[in-house]
């Protein structure tokens, strides 16, 4: 293995990039991190403290106060990691519909990105990291030493996102997980600010056909 210290996974909903960022890491013994999970974090507090997620400003004051705890996970339920605001365990509340349906929304605010880009390059930069989201390897973490862009079809997406939500026993319909899959990457790759898409220099894998134990044995390949 050289020393590529500084790793950078891109691509859009239900790619299968935070498990490969996950395995990644474990396998580097680097640190694994999901910037998506703080901006559903964020979304959630609006949500919470009763702010109109369409009132960009006081959700941008949010995002400027807020603390949001990324910990090591403290129960065996399957988290990666503990996400912690104001001593609430948040971490399986940011995965719910209801946050999931505002997230695109609050990540498109120029000033949400640019506090919370502060703080995850800030981590990143230290290095031995394996950092995960839509504008790693463009914005956030643009030296990167290995910057990589994970798609998969939209109906492949869907269908992971269908089985994952079926294995925690949540109800779930594929046509409308289908179609908020299309929204959010619409959201996410038309914004103005950090929108989806690979960098230049990301190596760009299309894993509708490929298992993840495929991706992650390619990506070790390209460490080599
Ligand atoms: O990866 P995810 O589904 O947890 O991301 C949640 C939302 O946050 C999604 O709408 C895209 C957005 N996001 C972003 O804009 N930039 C990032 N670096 C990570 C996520």
């Amino acid at each position: 293995m050289t020393k590529q210290s500084i790793i950078a996974i891109d691509g859009p909903a239900a790619s299968g990039k935070s498990t490969l960022a996950f395995l990644l890491a474990k396998k580097l013994g680097y640190l694994y991190f999901d910037t998506g999970l703080m901006y559903r974090a964020i979304t959630w507090q609006a949500l919470h403290k009763e702010v109109d997620v369409s009132n960009e400003s006081e959700v941008t004051k949010l995002a400027n106060e807020t603390v949001i705890e990324v910990l090591p996970s403290s129960v065996e339920d399957g988290r990666p990691c503990d996400v912690i605001i104001e001593e609430q365990d948040i971490t399986w509340e940011i995965k719910k519909p209801v946050v999931e349906g505002s997230v695109s929304v609050v990540a498109a605010y120029p000033g949400v990105r640019a506090a919370l880009t502060a703080q995850q390059r800030r981590i990143g930069l230290r290095g031995n990291v394996v950092m995960v989201g839509r504008d790693i390897g463009t914005v956030v973490l643009p030296d990167a030493d290995l910057k990589i862009y994970l798609d998969a079809s939209a109906e492949e997406r869907a269908r992971r996102r269908f089985s994952e939500m079926q294995s925690r026993g949540e109800s779930a319909d594929y046509a409308q997980i289908l179609a908020k899959v299309i929204e959010r990457d619409q959201i996410d790759s038309n914004r103005e600010v950090a929108p989806l898409k690979p960098a230049s220099d990301a190596v760009v894998i299309n894993s509708s056909e490929m298992d993840i134990d495929a991706v992650l044995n390619f990506v070790l390949g390209l460490l080599k």
